[in-house]
Order: structure tokens, then sequence, then C-alpha cells
């Protein structure tokens, strides 16, 4: 197929998704925050009558003294509750077939996720297996193949940046393919999230800081592709506002709690952003980073968001001009082009005063024929991006992280 007559086929697909959005069926969560907002989840679980609950986590996050708490208040309340703590940082189709067998063995009929995108995105996929018994997740693989409900999910992030809680997707690593990719089906959705600063207390600084450089980047890529609503735009500029406002606070002071329980709410609302309008190439750049070099995927999106939005040029000027002026990031009264540039410079900036780096020693010249496959393979047709990438513009973005 010629490049315009592909660029059309992308850009028919993507805007046929579009107008069919409005009829699709995203579901009202319950949304509960606060600090130590964790503990109504026993109150939770009796309202909706379920007899044994499997939560998913990390041996790490298991062990925080608020988890801790939530535990001793479970068993008062005499809920049952089996414990999977086996979560890897990128969950893979292996741990993921492990938990079913657990969930299985130990008659659980209820998900509570507790931890980053990792255990919540294992929690989903685990999900779709139970609901799908005979298909792989591979299978599932893509835009809405699961249609069947899957088991009772309640979302308590560790994290401020996947916002995996308010989404449709749970991103899977298949080591054996070097392959990461995402299963977006509505029925994924958690039906309740509990934001609760508590649990983001220990996480590492660089963590905190890459993840919420993750959740900017939902909100920019929604923001700016073809596909955003009312909604969207105003959940990304909501994100956008908080990150701005609160991420340097955090990186000088991790006590502040009432930040870290803003870059939550910024969280939610970046995944609300892309659940609804997509994310685009940095994501679709940065997953094969992931997959081939385990890089950690706030740090791969990071660090590939300036190298992007430079490249998108004048075709995104307009949009990353509004969504500056509208977050309150630049003021008003520049052109579009000034505030793009100027917005781009504060996201550089951004980055260096979190320690993080302008791009990746790691990636070797033999792989870019991999890496692109896979990042063109996740961005077209589906991503309603400002530019539709080709070989050669992913090849001269991933050459530019290689410097
Ligand atoms: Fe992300």
């Amino acid at each position: 197929m010629n490049k315009r007559l592909y660029h059309l086929y992308c850009r028919v697909f993507q805007t046929t998704l579009f107008l069919v959005s409005p009829l699709l069926p995203y579901k009202k969560q319950r949304l509960i925050t606060g600090a130590r907002s964790i503990l109504t989840l026993p109150a939770i679980i009796k309202e909706s009558h379920k007899q044994h609950i499997c939560i998913i986590s990390d041996t790490h996050v298991i062990t925080l003294p608020i988890v801790q708490e939530l535990l001793i208040e479970l068993q008062k309340e005499n809920i049952h509750y089996s414990i999977f703590d086996e979560v890897p940082p990128n969950p893979t189709v292996a741990s993921i077939e492990k938990a079913k067998i657990f969930y299985s063995e130990q008659k659980c009929d209820s998900l509570v996720a507790i931890g980053g995108g990792s255990s919540i995105d294992s929690a989903k996929a685990l999900g779709a297996l139970i609901a799908y018994p005979k298909k792989s997740l591979y299978q599932m693989k893509g835009i809405l193949k699961v249609h069947r409900a899957i088991p009772f999910l309640i979302a308590i992030p560790s994290t401020a940046g996947t916002g995996s809680e308010a989404t449709v997707a749970a991103v899977v690593t298949d080591p054996s393919l070097k392959e990461k990719y995402a299963i977006n089906s509505f029925p994924l959705i958690p039906k309740v999230a509990i934001l609760d600063s508590e649990l983001t207390r220990t996480l590492p600084l660089h963590l905190t800081s890459t993840t919420a450089m993750d959740a900017l980047t939902h909100a920019i890529e929604a923001y700016i592709g073809n596909s955003s609503t009312l909604y969207s735009r105003k959940a990304s500029i909501d994100a956008t506002t908080i990150i701005f406002n609160e991420i340097e606070k955090v990186h000088k002071d991790v006590n502040l709690d009432s930040s870290r329980q803003k870059l939550l709410i910024a969280s939610y609302r970046g995944g609300e952003a892309f659940t609804r309008s997509y994310v685009g190439n940095v994501h679709a750049l940065s997953h094969p980073l992931t997959a081939y070099y385990g890089i950690a995927h706030g740090l791969a999106n990071a660090v590939t968001l300036p190298h992007v939005l430079i490249f998108y040029g004048t075709k995104a000027h307009k949009k990353l001009a509004s969504l500056a002026r509208e977050a309150h990031i630049i003021e008003k009264g520049k052109s579009d082009e000034e505030t793009a540039t100027l917005f781009i410079e504060k996201i550089r900036a951004l980055n260096k005063a979190l320690d993080i780096k302008e791009g990746f020693k790691e990636i070797r010249e033999e792989d870019l024929g991999a890496l692109i496959h896979h990042a063109l393979g996740e961005a077209n047709p589906l991503y309603p991006v400002p530019v539709i990438f080709d070989e050669d513009d992913c090849r001269t973005i991933y050459h530019n992280l290689m410097k």
C-alpha cells in the first residue's frame, strides 16, 4: 500500500472509532479518595456481598503498614481473602497464568488489586482469563475482544502514574515474543477505584517522578490526538495542571501528603483522558524499550515525550499551545508556535529538575528494525496521532534517543 493510501486507511479507521465512541459502554466508576481511604475496603466488600477476595499485589506493597492494617480490618470483619503477591515489575503472561491457578485453587470470587500499574493490569488480565477460560491473553490483544463481565474488581494504586484504575487497558509483556501489548476492553474497567496517598508514601523518589511523567504523557497524548472529547480534554488539563504544580514539591519533600494525594488525582484524570482518547507515538515507541531493555514504563515515556513532541513540529503546535494555556503552564498572548515551543522546553526542564535523563544508551542499532516493527504495529492504525509515523520517522527518534 502506498504511503498516502495507508494514511487514509489509518485516518478512516480512527475516525470510525471516534464516531462510534459515544455509543461505547463507559461505566461510571465508584471513586473513593483521601489518605487512609483504603480502610473503606471492608465495607465495600460487604456491600457487594463477595465471599472471598483475591488480593493481587507485590512483595513490597503488601508489607506497607497501611496494607497490613487493612488485612487486620478484613480479619475483624470476617472477610475471607487470599494474597497473590508475585506480580513482577512488568506483568508477564506466565505470572498472570500463575495468578489464575491461584485464584481458582483458593475459590475466590472477586479481585482487589493493590499496587502499581503492574498489579492493576495483572488483575484486569486475570479477570479476562477467568471470563474466557479457553482463550489466551494473546487472543485478547487489541481492542474490544473481551465482552463478558470479569469478576468484581477494585483497584487501589500505589503509584501515581499509570492511571490503570480508570482505564480499559491491561498491558502485558510476553518475553518469548519480546512484545508488550495491551488488551483494551470495557469490562476491564475496575468497578471501584480507591486513591489513598498513604500507599505512595514509601515509593522511591525516581519512581514517583517518572510515574508522574507517565501520567503527563497520557494527558498530553490524549489532548493532542484527533479523538479528544470535551470530557477527555478537561481531564488532560486537570492532570497537566496538577503535575506541573505538585511534582517538584514532592521531589523535594516526599512527605507532602496533600501533594501526593493530588498526584493520584492527576494520574486518575490522565487515565480517564487516554482511555477515551488514546495515547500516541510516545507510548508506541516506548513500549518496545521496556520489552527489549527492561526500561521502566514511566522512565521510557518521560525521556521519549519531548523527542516526539519536537518531531511533530507545526502539526502539534495548536493543540500543545491550547493545553499549555488552559493548564496555566504558559501565559496567554503568545503565538501557538511560541507557546508550544515554550511548553516543550518546560517539559524538558521538568525532566531535568526530576533527574530524568535525555536518552538511552541501551538502544542498539541492530535492534532498531524490531523496535520499529513493534512501535508501528502498536501505533497504526489505532492511535489518532498528530503525525502518522513511518519507519524513517521512528528511526530518527530512536537515533535521537541514542545520542
Ligand atoms: Fe503510560
